[in-house]
This record gives C-alpha cells, structure tokens and sequence, in this order.
C-alpha cells in the first residue's frame, strides 16, 4: 500500500478507507483493554489503537516513545481523539525500537539545547520550521514575479563590509580571511551584469552581545537594483513583506495555530507602512541626536504601532561607508531600517554612493583602507548608476511571524558565542 500522510487524514480525506502511514510514536497509552499510540510525522499527529485480540498486540507493547513504525488500518471519525479521527490497527511494523528518550516534559533550555539534534522533533520546532520554509519560497516567489535573477557572492572576503568589529578572521592558506558579513559588496558589481538581483544566503558576525535577535551565522536575504532609488526601495520591501506574510498567512495557518501565534495583527498588515525620520524617532523615545536606539528602544517604538515601522534618514556616522548622503540634509544618509514588532530591526537598507569621489572621502571618514576596496571603487568609475538594496535577517522575520521569543529557535542548529555544538 501507498504511504499518506495524516494531515490528509486528519483534512477528512480518507475517513472509512484503509490507509497505510508511517511516522513515529509521540505519545502511548497501554491499557489492558486497548492501548493507544500517537503518531506523528511533519503533517500531523494521529490516533491509532490495537486491541489483545489483534495478532500485533505483543508487538504494539513493545513500543517506546520516538520508535518508527508502519501502520496499516481503518479510518474513522472519534471526536475523543486529538484531531477527531483514529486507526484501527490491522498491521504494525516495528522498523526502529527507541532506547528511552532524553527530552521528557519540564527540561530547562541548556539541556533542550545541548540535545539539539533530538529536540528538533518537537512539534513546535516542525511548525516553525515548516514556517521558515515557506518564507524562503515566498521570497523566491516574489523575486521571480518581478523578474529578477538569483546569484551568489563568496563566503571567504578579503575585508570588511559592514564593520571590523564582528569580522570572523580565518587562515586561508598563508593569508588572513573574514567570513562574509554580507552579499552586497559583491552584488554592487553583479548589478552592471544583471541589474536586478537578490539573494539568500549565510552571513556571518562574531556578535559578542547575548540579545535574543543575534546569531554568529544567520541567513541574510539580500537584494540590489540598478537604477532604484530610495523612496523606490522602502515600497519594494513593504511590498516583500506584505507578500511573505500574506503567503505564510495561506500556507502555515495551521503551524501558527498551533504555535498558539494569533494572527490577528497579519491579518490586518497593509500598506503604507509608517514611515519615520531618526529626528521623530529620538524625539519620541526622548533621545539626542547621534543616540543610537538600542534593541529596547527599537521595540519599545514598533510596539505603539503594533505593525512595522520605517525609520528613515540616519546620521551618517552611525551608518555605513557605502550610502548616500541627503542631498536635502548632509547630516545624514538615504538609509532605513525596518522595524518589526517584538525584534526591531529586521530590514537594512539604502541607495548607495555613485561618485568615485563621494566614495573616497566616506571611506576616509569611515577609516577605511584604499587599497582594500580598490576594486569596489572601479565600480564607480566604470559607467556608475543610481542604486540601492537591502539586507534582510530572515530569523528575525520568522520570530515575527511564528512568535518565537529567541531567535536560536528559529534555525536548527544556531550558532551563538557560546554554542557550536551539536
Ligand atoms: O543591517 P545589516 O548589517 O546590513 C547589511 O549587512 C547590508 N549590507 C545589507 C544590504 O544592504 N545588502 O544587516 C542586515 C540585516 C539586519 O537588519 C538584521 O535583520 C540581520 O541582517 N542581521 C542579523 N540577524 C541575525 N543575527 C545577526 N548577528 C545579524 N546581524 C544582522
Ligand atoms: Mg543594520
């Protein structure tokens, strides 16, 4: 028999057929009477029971939690089952006995964490995983609808892009290496190429400070436009984000559900999203100018909104070398961050310097070395044009979307300061 899935049974596809699933056992309760086992797989969790009459019974008491197994059986509606339906067992397979499994109820974060590669398996962790995928497609879906090309940049970088600070140094044969810190170096050069461009990839920072919004390696929606400028860039990514959520939205209703994620205010995002300058956004937080916000601050703003917030025209010093100063106001920069309720910053992102000399002088100021970027500055030197992008940090849009309350969990592995193992 053909394998199926049980969110189709538990959809009411197969009510009354004899189906065939494979999964593992979630829960079990052995009685003498009938002995019930949950199973489960990434669509869902099912009932099946077996009763002594059935030639499986010696088996079915082997069973342990996170054992695998093939079942085969009937189908029916039972409003006391999770889900409302059960199997009744006609065949079982033990393919996998499991030893007694270490993630029992109550296990404080360090340990979950220490067993990572079990902990994966937990229902909230499948859900927000399968969130995390969706947000991938819905990005490749929305770069494809306005045309644009896919491309990738190396992970090895002889200098910094966006400060020295959080560079991962590593031997790379007899020289000095970083690990990447971003796509967009690279990709100011591959828009005299393609024009168009995004991309989805690692990135790296030796983040020292412990917050709940920062990885060691995360992934980093990139994109860079020929052409584009600034105003023109924060309607492209209020656009991305309407898409992304409205996607996740139709796809995941059921993980956010049962992340207990109410989507209310998801439902409810349209266009335009406010948008503030620096100078408004200390004033409200009662700030001085040149303050930085700190993540608090970010979110302490975004929440009187309760929907994402642009903040908009930075001072310059506290920017990078790379964007271009206001021609309306030289104090600062065509830069914005997007921020997102409960993290804060999630997009950054700015129209870029053109002019070969603009660019000198910022690198100046920014101390940074000629010879380091020689060939960042042919860029300009060699038919330059208005451009702009952005950098995205898609588990800081999952913690939005899913609720999770640390970004560790949104990825499988997270890689912190303090975390490199499993
Ligand atoms: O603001 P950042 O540093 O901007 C750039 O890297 C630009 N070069 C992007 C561009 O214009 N192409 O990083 C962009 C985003 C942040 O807004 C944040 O969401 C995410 O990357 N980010 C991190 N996410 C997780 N852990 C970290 N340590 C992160 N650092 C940045
Ligand atoms: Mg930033």
């Amino acid at each position: 028999m053909e394998f199926i899935k049980i969110g189709d049974i538990l959809d009411g596809k197969h009510t009354g057929k004899k189906v065939a699933i494979r999964g593992w056992v979630y829960r079990e309760r052995k009685q003498k009477s009938v002995s019930f086992f949950l199973i489960r797989e990434d669509s869902g969790v099912i009932q099946t029971a077996v009763k002594p009459d059935s030639k499986d019974w010696d088996a079915s008491q082997k069973l342990t939690i996170e054992s695998s197994v093939k079942i085969e059986g009937t189908v029916k509606e039972d409003k006391r089952a999770p889900g409302g339906y059960e199997i009744s067992i006609d065949m079982l397979e033990i393919v996998g006995i499991a030893e007694r499994f270490p993630i029992t109820k109550d296990q404080s974060e360090e340990f979950l964490r220490d067993v990572r590669h079990l902990t994966v398996r937990k229902r909230e962790m499948t859900a927000i995983f399968k969130v995390r995928s969706a947000v991938f497609e819905a990005i490749h879906e929305f770069f494809k609808q306005r045309e644009y090309y896919l491309i990738h940049s190396p992970s090895f970088t002889g200098s910094a892009a966006e400060g020295g600070s959080t560079l991962f140094e590593v031997k790379y044969f007899d020289q000095k290496a970083y690990l990447s810190q971003t796509w967009q170096l690279y990709a100011e050069a591959m828009i005299f190429s393609l024009q168009k461009i995004y991309t989805i990839a690692p990135s790296f920072r030796a983040e020292k400070s412990r917050t709940r919004r920062h990885l060691a390696e995360y992934w980093h929606h990139e994109m860079e436009t020929a052409w584009m400028g600034h105003e023109e860039l924060m309607q492209f990514e209020e656009d991305m984000i309407l898409y992304v959520v409205d996607y996740v939205l139709k796809k995941c209703s059921k993980e956010l559900e049962e992340l207990g994620r109410d989507t209310t205010d998801l439902q409810k995002l349209k266009g335009p999203f406010i948008r503030l300058k620096y100078e408004e956004a200390i004033k409200k937080l009662g700030l001085k100018w040149g303050d930085d916000l700190t993540d608090e601050q970010e979110r302490e703003l975004v929440a009187r909104y309760g929907a994402p917030v642009f903040i908009t025209h930075f001072p310059r010093d506290m920017k990078a070398f790379y964007m271009k100063v206001d021609p309306e106001d030289s104090k600062t920069v065509l830069a914005s961050d997007l921020l997102i309720p409960g993290v804060g910053e999630t997009i950054g992102g700015s129209e870029r310097i053109t002019d070969p000399k603009e660019l000198l002088e910022s690198m100046k100021l920014f101390k940074l070395k000629k010879k380091d970027y020689d060939w960042y500055l042919d860029l300009r030197k060699y038919g330059t044009v208005p451009h702009s992008g952005y950098g995205l940090g898609i588990g800081r849009l999952v913690m939005w979307l899913t609720g999770a309350d640390h970004i560790m969990d949104t990825v499988p592995f997270p890689r912190t300061m303090t975390r490199l193992h499993p």
